[in-house]
């Protein structure tokens, strides 16, 4: 699978923490250059910046900052791609999450999930189809989570930008799968990463753990790189005829219990 890669450019966005530094790094071991899109250089839970650490492993790799809520970030974010030789492969992986009572949210609330998850997914793979257009097509991969097709507690915004995540994927597989440009989705469960280890504590915590071992069938939480590897497959050659996929990456949660 090594070289499947190899020479390709990536853009990640989110891509100083979390899923979003594994998906950089993955890319980066088979061979891609990466941009790293995100609000900020440094990983959430501290240590070295996602592409210092590729650069010190011999990859290739950038930071840009950008605000995915802002269509000329993500434009900059794909700009600077042309520096490797442009964009093959986008990965519309920002997000943020927090619990919520369905009866509190306020249009301020809502629309800060929508700006993020929803706008900054939409501008993101509207930027990279321009370029892929031009170019010789590619590869986008946009950041779903099985909250769109299961509740799993009280996080009514989220599951709905989710859900039209999803949807747009459905759609733009559609519109553009006749141009060389594949669309897919990945539909994480809970993975360990500071969305779930401090904006909703549930990783790491002893009700966490308990859930984990009673109700999802491999009995544990996901880890970034799982999510990763999902993610570079979709992008890669061998997904070659996958087009408008939603890839459940959950320990088997959603079709179990
Ligand atoms: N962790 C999970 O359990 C889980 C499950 C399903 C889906 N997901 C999805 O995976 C993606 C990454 O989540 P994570 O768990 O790595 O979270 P994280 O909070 O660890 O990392 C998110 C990164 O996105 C960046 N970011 C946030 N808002 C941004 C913006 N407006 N513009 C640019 N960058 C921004 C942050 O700075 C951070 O570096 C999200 O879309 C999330 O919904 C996560």
């Amino acid at each position: 699978m090594g070289d499947r890669l190899e020479d390709r450019v990536a853009v990640v966005t989110g891509g100083a923490s979390g899923n979003g530094r594994a998906i950089c790094r993955t890319f980066a071991d088979r061979g891609a250059s990466v941009v790293v899109a995100d609000l900020r250089e440094t990983p959430r839970q501290g240590g070295t910046p996602t592409h210092e650490l590729i650069e010190a492993d011999g990859g290739e790799a950038t930071f840009v900052e950008c605000d995915v809520s802002d269509r000329a970030d993500l434009e900059s974010a794909v700009d600077a791609a042309e520096a490797f030789g442009g964009v093959d492969s986008m990965v519309n992986n920002a997000g943020i999450f927090r619990g919520e009572e369905f009866l509190d949210v306020t249009e301020a609330d809502l629309q800060a999930f929508l700006d993020v998850n929803v706008k900054g997914v939409f501008f993101g793979a509207q930027v990279a189809a321009e370029r892929m257009l031009e170019n010789d097509g590619g590869s986008i991969v946009n950041m779903s989570s099985i909250g769109a097709v299961r509740a799993l507690g009280t996080y009514p915004s989220y599951d709905l930008t989710k859900g039209a995540v999803t949807s747009l994927t459905y759609s733009l597989a559609d519109r553009f799968g006749g141009e060389g440009v594949r669309v897919n989705a990945v539909m994480p469960g809970i993975v360990g990463t500071a969305m779930t280890e401090e904006d909703v504590p549930i990783v790491g915590t002893e009700q966490g753990d308990r859930y984990a071992k009673s109700s999802i069938p491999m009995a544990r939480f996901g880890e970034p790189d799982e999510v990763a590897d999902a993610v570079c497959f979709l992008a890669s050659e061998e997904a070659s005829y996958v087009n408008g996929e939603t890839l459940v990456v959950d320990g088997g949660v959603t079709h179990t219990g």
